[in-house]
């Protein structure tokens, strides 16, 4: 594909005084890369500069908190509720100006520009005492005159640094559970004063921010605001009132560009959507914006935009002037520039996992790190400047196995020069992505599949297929090095009477088509991630009457705020019945026999046809157990599931690092 076919994407843009390189925005993305916090460090840097340096032509790196203690000399309540104490105005600190002056240098360099995302986050005081996240029981302090006053000035401030620290741009951040989106929804906003009422009136602190901001930094930078073009909760402002204060905000002539997205904030869809919502499926909202407001007034619609076929259509289409694309540039920061280049190939799309969200909300790494499910690098980047160099000494790799783990530890030693053959039992490589892609909603997950295969022959990985690997199979190849990456196979929940019966399965055989189920199912769930749900959506998809008796306090515990929304709307989408809190006991000829998961109660349920097991997986070391046993094979790895079965990202960075260390 040549180069053309993207001839909107990659046409500079001038959005009021700033003159963007191309169409594709880094909208902010606040993932916590700097590892020092409240500074802009060389972790921050490394993140975020690799997009700039990948070709992404608007960089919005990580929101400017600016909550903070009111009055500025009492304990910082504010920042504590929010959970962002660290955060409380750093953007006034020298290091971070420092830093962050600094960041800016190299994303010019790179030739793109900056944007600085202000946010005040609104859980904690807000226009009135309603709660801005439905699903928490946290009402707001009810912001009085001094209190709104004081915020107003922080945007000012903040804004002044901005322009201090070179910023191209500034977005005032009024979407998602920010301040000024509770002053503008007339879910959160009941006030009665100047600064509630009609959409117009609920616009006031949003207009008096942004003139407070524009008498300070004045008309050389670019300035704009952040909005969701639908709320999507009960009694919000829909896509007509929405439209409705984008004109009026956009008619007071102070803003050059509206970055819209969808979703208020953890609910479904979020304004981070998954797999399970189609690509920029909201794109209507960034056409009305379009339409109606003043055309000098830039729009940049986001929302699951993850490749540049689709990208540059938007553009083509009308619906933007500008694509956000966050999670495309994490999965793979160089897109743009293999985009560019028709190296379409070579791109790692995003796969909407959301763990990169998941992650910098509610981090599971420690120390923590950014994530990416499919991109190694993400978190690491210093470390893999100094270590992905070529090796000095080529060796003959074996890798057994063509799940995630084992097809990065080949492809990172092929690409830094090894001889690598890789061996794969099945016909196709992917392991359990292959399963995990069977599933509504997950089928992008097979994109991952096709770069491991594309990059097996980029890299000159020799791939046999079919190839069932015992000791002898790999000693016969005399290989210097092996690693195991062999996986793990469904577990079967110990003493359990009856779970031998025939009409007992496994959740991974039934996605695979290898076993059939009958109408009535049900379906014992002993992990908290996403294979319950997967498999009992792909049940319903059948058509089947699906129960789950689920272990703990509810189905997906541990899937992040942001995404657990989305997934158990899901469920009740396609009718799935949930029973926490239970453990199977029995199967008997005419009932399932269940026991509480933390008392002693027992329960009969009787009537399903077939019984589906999701009780996570056993490591399969065999192969690796012989092999270190015999000794021959100098350099011996384990990686990924055969080591301890966890989610793609581990399973990713496992074999990554290994395919380093050869
Ligand atoms: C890790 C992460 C952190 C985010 N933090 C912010 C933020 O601080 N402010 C914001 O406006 N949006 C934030 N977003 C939302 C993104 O700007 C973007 O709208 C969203 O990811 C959808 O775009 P995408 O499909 O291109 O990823 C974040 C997204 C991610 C993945």
């Amino acid at each position: 594909m040549s180069t053309t076919q993207f001839e909107h994407l990659f046409s500079p843009i001038q959005v009021g005084p700033m003159r963007v390189p191309n169409r594709i925005c880094e909208t902010t993305n606040t993932i916590n890369s700097s590892m020092i916090p409240g500074e802009i460090d060389d972790h921050f840097r490394a993140h975020h500069g690799a997009k700039a340096r990948g070709g992404t032509g608007w960089i919005g790196s990580e929101t400017w908190l600016l909550n903070m203690p009111f009055p500025p000399e009492t304990p910082d309540e504010v920042g504590l509720a929010v959970g962002f104490a660290a955060h409380y105005s750093v953007y006034q600190s020298p290091a971070f100006i420092a830093g962050m002056k600094k960041f800016v240098e190299e994303v010019h360099a790179a030739g793109s520009v900056v944007i600085v995302q202000l946010t005040h986050l609104s859980a904690v005081w807000a226009p009135s005492s309603v709660v801005v996240v439905g699903a928490q029981d946290y009402t707001p302090h009810v912001l009085g005159e001094e209190e709104i006053e004081f915020c107003l000035n922080t945007y000012a401030d903040a804004a002044a640094v901005a322009k201090e620290v070179g910023a191209d741009g500034i977005e005032i951040h009024c979407a998602h559970e920010t301040l000024c989106y509770s002053f503008l929804s007339p879910v959160t906003n009941k006030r009665t004063d100047r600064w509630g009422g009609g959409p117009q009136e609920r616009s006031t602190f949003v207009l008096e921010a942004l003139k407070r901001v524009r008498a300070r930094v004045g008309d050389s930078v670019a300035l704009g605001i952040r909005m969701a073009g639908m709320e999507f909760r009960t009694g919000g402002a829909e896509h007509l009132e929405m439209r409705e204060i984008a004109y009026h905000i956009s008619e007071s002539g102070l803003i050059d560009f509206f970055d819209i997205d969808v979703g208020h904030c953890w609910g479904a869809p979020s304004y981070v959507p998954s797999s399970y919502y189609a690509n920029a499926a909201y794109k209507e909202v960034g056409k009305a914006a379009r339409t109606d407001i003043d055309p000098k007034v830039k729009v940049l619609f986001s929302g699951r935009i993850n490749d540049v076929g689709t990208a540059e259509t938007l553009l083509k289409e009308g619906y933007c002037d500008l694509v956000g694309m966050v999670r495309a540039g994490i999965a793979d920061p160089n897109f743009a520039n293999k985009a560019r280049e028709g190296r379409l190939m070579e791109i790692r799309r995003c796969i909407a996992c959301t763990r990169c969200i998941d992650e910098a909300a509610e981090p599971r790494t420690f120390p923590y790190a950014p994530t990416c499910s499919i991109n190694p690098l993400i978190g690491h980047e210093l470390q893999w400047k100094e270590k992905f160099q070529p090796t000095k000494t080529p060796k003959r790799v074996v890798v057994v196995g063509g799940g995630l783990a084992g097809c990065e530890a080949a492809r990172i030693a092929a690409l830094r020069g090894h001889r690598v053959t890789l061996l794969e039992q099945s016909a196709r490589l992917g392991g359990q992505l292959l399963i995990a892609s069977k599933a509504p909603g997950r089928n992008d997950f097979e994109d991952q599949i096709y770069f491991e295969e594309n990059e097996m022959k980029r890299a000159g990985v020799e791939v046999r297929l079919n190839a069932k690997a015992d000791i002898a199979a790999v000693k016969a190849l005399s290989p210097e090095v092996v690693v195991v990456a062999t996986g793990s196979l469904p577990r079967v929940p110990s003493d359990v009477p009856g779970i031998d019966r025939p009409n007992v399965v496994q959740g991974w055989d039934v996605m695979q088509g290898k076993v059939s189920v009958g109408k009535r199912v049900a379906v014992i769930s002993q992990e908290d991630y996403y294979e319950t749900p997967c498999v009992a959506e792909f049940l319903a998809a059948q058509g089947k009457q699906v129960e789950v008796f689920h272990k703990s306090v509810h189905l997906g515990s541990e899937i992040a705020r942001y995404s657990i929304g989305m997934v158990l709307r899901r469920m009740e989408e396609c009718n799935v019945k949930i029973h926490p809190n239970l453990m199977l006991k029995a199967v008997h000829p005419d009932a399932i026999e269940l026991v509480s998961s933390w008392g002693t109660r027992t329960y009969r349920e009787t009537g399903f046809d077939s019984i589906v097991l999701v009780c996570g997986s056993i490591p399969q070391a065999g192969l690796y157990d012989q092999l270190k046993a015999d000794k021959s094979v100098a350099q011996l790895y384990i990686a990924g599931s055969a080591w301890l079965p966890r989610f793609m990202a581990e399973a990713t960075q496992h074999g990554a690092s290994i395919g380093l260390a050869i």
